[in-house]
């Protein structure tokens, strides 16, 4: 169906009409579309604009086309966009009453009721993959609670850490992913329609009644705002790119710890994929696929970044092209998010390859000097001896592990008590005392603080949808939530 044609003397041209057509990406849109024209049918009742027997012909109308759109009865291909679609179908079920509907919106502000309603519950659900990828390192955490490993800087032997010290600083950097959907929240949520075209409408609608009825907390203010502004969308896009650069940088730590150069983890047989040639081959593809899609999460940010740049207000018909990476990018992140939730969860770090490298790269070198330096020398010429000290084993190839208490004395000098005990890793992690750092106290206290974070982001996130559901089924009764 056409919404539009009485204007022109010509119909419109074949290949412009498959030009401008989005139908192909804003079709997944349909339950938002329904959902947000049910409520508008509603107010439109209430203000005195359709009559009692209209509106209840037009709800049925919409109930059954969400219906035969589950079902996949209605080919999408002919129509030029979902609102086309829905307009017309519903003049087929029930003739000219459907033309009513329209009144006091317009496509401009119909897409973006759509886009928020879609998004916000895109925030919720790749609000609740990172709740369970955030558990998967909790679990982590908690299992190996005093598993000791080699931490790395530049990728060279660093210091001693927990193990659990590493999932936690994962659960540090997901958690801010969390928190940032959660502060972008109140601005996806609030409602555009009512904007009509880009002035407002002379009829007398309700913004806050429909606001109300699609459980949204605030109304847009601005109505040429309301149909220019994306921001929403790419600011969304941005935090999911963020998370799934975080996601590309777990994955890459995989695939290192899972060769042999590293060794530290086994993934289960269940994740990895063999070679079609060579017999031998576990390799960790998930992982790879993982870092490989948050190239596309990032590029989809660009993309409509680029496409927002160098709009004069008010719509332009170039916003169009925000639903391929709006959707795309929702996608890609939360399926990865899954995916890697379900990749923590199937790995196991290999003990006794993680201790016997802690024999290597003189790790504890600066507990040594710490300790220096509660002795009262100054930490540069603690630094100075404990260097002096590795270069000499290092020229001999000795390592600490073989370092004889006489030998320590001889170069950094008498002390007290025994000092060989420092080079213990083990006993290194155990020293650490600073707010945050790797001693298992400090660890401990991050988990607990970690579980109740996730208890309490769970249920929000819970308290939300349910308000929404609740919203959706008043209008849609029985039908499955978009
Ligand atoms: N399909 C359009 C979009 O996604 C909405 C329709 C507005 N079209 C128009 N000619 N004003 O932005």
């Amino acid at each position: 169906m056409k919404l539009w044609g009485s204007r022109m003397e010509k119909e419109l041209d074949e290949e412009v009409a498959r030009f401008s057509t989005s139908i192909m990406d804003d079709y997944v849109l349909y339950p938002f579309d329904l959902w947000g024209s049910a409520a508008h049918c509603l107010m439109l009742e209430r203000v005195g604009l359709l009559e009692k027997t209209e509106a209840s012909a037009i709800m049925d109308g919409l109930r059954t086309i969400m219906g035969e759109l589950r079902e996949g009865e209605i080919d999408p291909s002919p129509y030029e966009d979902v609102h086309s679609l829905v307009e017309g179908r519903l003049h087929e079920l029930i003739g000219e009453t459907a033309g009513k509907l329209h009144a006091g919106r317009s496509r401009n502000d119909q897409i973006v009721l759509d886009e928020r309603l879609f998004l916000r519950e895109a925030i919720a659900t790749a609000g609740e993959e990172i709740i369970n990828l955030l558990r998967g390192f909790l679990k982590k955490a908690e299992e190996y609670p005093e598993l000791v490993m080699p931490g790395y800087t530049h990728l060279q032997p660093a210091q001693p850490v927990l193990f659990s010290h590493h999932m936690m600083a994962y659960f540090s950097m997901f958690r801010r992913d969390a928190e940032r959907l959660r502060d972008v929240l109140p601005r996806v949520n609030t409602l555009p329609l009512g904007a009509a075209a880009l002035a407002g409408t002379s009829l007398p609608i309700e913004r806050g009644e429909v606001a109300r009825l699609l459980a949204f907390p605030a109304v847009q203010d601005n109505s040429m705002d309301i149909v220019s502004d994306r921001d929403f969308i790419l600011e969304v896009l941005s935090h999911l790119a963020l998370g799934a650069l975080h996601l590309s940088r777990l994955a890459e730590e995989i695939v290192l710890w899972v060769s042999p150069g590293f060794g530290f983890l086994e993934i289960d047989d269940a994740f990895t994929t063999g070679s079609s040639i060579m017999p031998q081959k576990k390799n960790p593809d998930v992982a790879e696929l993982i870092r490989g899609k948050s190239g596309e999460s990032i590029s989809g940010w660009l993309s409509l970044a680029v496409t927002l740049k160098g709009l004069p207000l008010s719509y332009n018909r170039d916003l169009q092209q925000d639903k391929a990476p709006m959707l795309r990018v929702v996608r890609e992140v939360t399926d990865s998010l899954h995916l890697a939730s379900r990749l923590v969860d199937n790995v196991k770090p290999r003990k006794e390859i993680m201790a016997a490298a802690l024999n290597e790269g003189f790790l504890t070198a600066t507990d040594l000097a710490e300790h220096l330096v509660e002795r009262g020398i100054p930490f540069r010429r603690a630094h100075s001896l404990v260097g002096a000290l590795v270069r000499d084993l290092a020229s001999r190839g000795r390592s600490f592990t073989d370092m004889r208490s006489e030998e320590l004395i001889s170069i950094i000098g008498e002390m007290e008590e025994d000092m060989l005990p420092l080079l213990d890793p083990v006993q290194s992690v155990k020293r650490k005392r600073s707010y945050g750092s790797t001693a298992p106290v400090e660890v401990a206290r991050q988990v607990e603080e970690g579980r109740y974070f996730v208890k309490q982001e769970k249920k929000r996130l819970g308290e939300l949808q349910a308000r929404w559901e609740k919203s959706y089924v008043e209008m849609f009764p029985g039908d499955e939530t978009p």
